[in-house]
């Protein structure tokens, strides 16, 4: 996305500051995303034209945006994994559940991490899933060390995107799968008044910049990614932000909550309540557009597949 020198809005946040920023606002988040959410901090996925209704659909749909992912990436069953921005560790607990894999999971934020760990001994994986605060781009893990690499709503969330496709690589074994799901926008140039909405959503929602899905397959075909694809689920997901749910419901006690809570936590956090009519009004214009990458790195043989030379020639 070009630079928009007219918006009449701050950039998005960028450079040293970044991942405090980030930290900050999932440290302060956290019981609000668990209240509305549950375990999962990521959109909800819906058949095309689905209208969703109460609290327990809106968990099902949460949850079904995991199964979705596992299924179109293809994550191989009991996989090692790695899960960048864990969040509370929802996906990761499925996976190392019903999908009998072990995960290592990364959060930039404490208190995610301590919750993620929590969730998962209640739940009998203490064993299978362990999660850490640790930036995904210094995250300490050897080379070849995972089968698997996920990332669900966290990219938007790094700068250096090239950076990210590189670590990828180098963190997955030869025939290793990346699966991400990621907020992005249309491919192109966006009009002044997409630019808008768009720059208000990353400011508010701590992210320093938006890929386009193909943006995101040109990042890992560059890096050495193989069997590279992407799929737009924006129609699927957009139900996650109806206002039914995804908006504070009694507008007083709302305004009065917001109040008390940038009181308290600081106004980083009312970027939380702002997220909802700025997605509406993204999605509507198509300028946010939603979707998964998959991209496999290429097996051990490709990469030293050079003729073999006769013996004695
Ligand atoms: C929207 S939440 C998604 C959480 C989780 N993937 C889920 O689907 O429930 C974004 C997550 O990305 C993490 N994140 C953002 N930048 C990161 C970085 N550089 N390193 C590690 N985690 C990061 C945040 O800490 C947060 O856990």
């Amino acid at each position: 996305m070009k630079a928009d020198t007219g918006s009449a809005y701050p950039s998005a946040p960028a450079g040293p500051g970044l991942n405090a920023a980030v930290e900050r606002y999932y440290d302060t988040t956290l019981d609000l995303y668990e209240d509305l959410w549950g375990e999962h901090v990521h959109h909800g996925f819906w058949d095309a034209g689905e209208r969703p209704g109460s609290d327990d659909e809106r968990h099902a749909a949460t949850d079904r945006l995991v199964r979705e992912l596992v299924a179109y990436a293809r994550i191989p069953a009991g996989s090692r994994v790695l899960d960048v921005g864990c969040g509370i560790g929802g996906p990761a607990l499925y996976l190392a559940g019903p999908h009998g894999c072990t995960v290592e999971g990364v959060t930039l934020s404490a208190a995610q991490a301590a919750r993620a760990n929590e969730k998962a001994a209640a739940a009998g994986l203490g064993e299978r899933a362990h999660f850490h605060q640790r930036d995904a781009l210094a995250n300490g893990f050897p080379d070849a060390s995972f089968d698997a690499l996920w990332a669900v709503e966290s990219l938007m969330h790094i700068a250096d995107r090239t950076a990210f496709f590189a670590e990828a690589m180098r963190l997955l074994r030869p025939g290793g799968v990346l699966a991400i799901a990621t907020w992005s926008v249309r491919d192109g140039e966006l009009s002044p008044q997409e630019h808008r909405v768009v720059d208000q959503i990353l400011r508010h929602q701590v992210m320093p910049s938006f890929s386009s899905l193909e943006e995101h397959e040109r990042l890992a075909a560059a890096a050495g990614f193989t069997e590279v694809s992407s799929v737009d689920w924006s129609a699927n997901v957009a139900n996650s932000w109806e206002p039914t749910f995804a908006q504070v419901k009694e507008l007083d006690n709302g305004r009065a909550m917001m109040r008390d809570l940038a009181r308290d936590r600081g106004v980083d956090v009312l970027g939380f309540f702002y997220a909802g009519p700025l997605m509406l009004k993204g999605f509507s214009t198509g300028a946010m557009t939603y979707g998964a990458v998959r991209a496999v790195k290429p097996p051990a043989d490709a990469a030293t597949d050079s003729p073999v030379e006769p013996a004695g020639s």
